[in-house]
């Protein structure tokens, strides 16, 4: 019977899928390396979120691995290469939390442009800040996407209803244009300068080289925010800082940073940004869907050799 560790904290509906399919289990979360190290080689398939780091030393140490289930779409906690070269499948459960991802870019893009932090945090304080806060409305506004995978769609679906005109910048749009005809697909250079909104919903670049800096921001609307729900290193942050203390840009919310947990950033006090704690995908829907996706494939994997969303 195949053995699977579940080392990070997830929906228990993953237990139930590894109990119904005969796979015996264990959950232990919070582990240093050297912890898993020592377990890992009983174990041939393994159940990560984002917490645990899969690293070339964990590899190494698991003789009997065969299988990396990622309950969540980004696999930069795990070693892909190193897991390959060891015969390794990697999985993620890509479009399980995209609609919680794309969901919270909306509510991030609303709290920016309505000031709703601000609002809530002066009201509770009997501070009646009426007279200084003036809203921005969607209605007659660019909102551009960079990216266009699950999320990206998703987001671009849901802001249909609000008049606005929708830039996406994407390299894998041109053969599916047909079936988004809600939206533009332009350069990055366009994007930028054109939008209201610019939301970023790609991937990290391999060499973690951030995709907007310094000289972006010259070409950025002055009345523009900016809105990172997808990888820290995208977005250069003390280049941000810089340019919404230059007024180049005028606002922005981050929900993940380039060192995480972020516990000192550059962006922190900034009253310019909303921060939140890389929670865009944790609601109680995408929590379940993604565990049960994984649990599902890892097992599907182990008992018939099947393999879905490898990466
Ligand atoms: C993902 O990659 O799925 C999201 O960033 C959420 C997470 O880290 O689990």
């Amino acid at each position: 019977m195949p053995k699977v560790l579940i080392s990070d904290s997830m929906s228990n509906i993953a237990q139930k899928i590894f109990e119904k399919n005969n796979i015996q289990f264990d959950v232990k979360t919070g582990m240093s390396e050297e912890e898993i190290i020592k377990i890992i080689p009983e174990y041939e398939g393994m159940v990560v979120r984002s917490a645990t780091k899969v690293t070339k030393n964990i590899i190494s140490a698991a003789k009997k691995l065969k299988v990396i289930g990622r309950a969540g779409a980004g696999v930069d906690n795990i070693d892909v290469p190193t897991a390959k070269k060891n015969n390794m499948i990697v999985m993620n459960t890509p479009g399980g939390n995209s609609n919680a991802t794309a969901e919270h870019a909306f509510a991030l893009i609303m709290s920016v442009l309505r000031r709703i932090p601000f609002a809530n945090q002066t009201t509770h304080k009997a501070q009646w800040e009426k007279k200084n806060i003036k809203g921005t409305e969607l209605s007659k506004k660019t909102l551009g996407i960079v990216g266009f995978g699950n999320v990206g769609v998703r987001l671009s679906n849901l802001v249909k209803g609000f008049n606005m005109e929708i830039l996406v910048n994407s390299k894998s749009l041109e053969s599916r244009k047909k079936d988004y005809p809600h939206v533009k697909n332009v350069s990055f250079d366009e994007l930028i300068s054109k939008s209201d909104i610019i939301s970023f919903h790609c991937k990290a670049a391999a060499d973690g080289k951030p995709m907007i800096t310094k000289e972006h921001y010259k070409k950025i609307k002055p009345t523009a925010c900016i809105i990172n729900t997808a990888r820290g290193n995208i977005v250069d942050e003390k280049d941000l800082n810089e340019a919404l203390n230059e007024n180049l840009i005028a606002g922005a919310a981050m929900d993940v940073f380039s060192k995480e947990p972020a516990k000192e950033n550059i962006l922190f006090n900034n009253p310019k940004v909303i921060l939140t704690p890389h929670i865009a995908a944790s609601t109680t829907e995408a929590s379940t869907v993604v565990a049960e996706m994984a649990a599902n494939q890892i097992s599907d994997f182990l008992l018939k050799g099947t393999k879905i969303n490898t990466v």
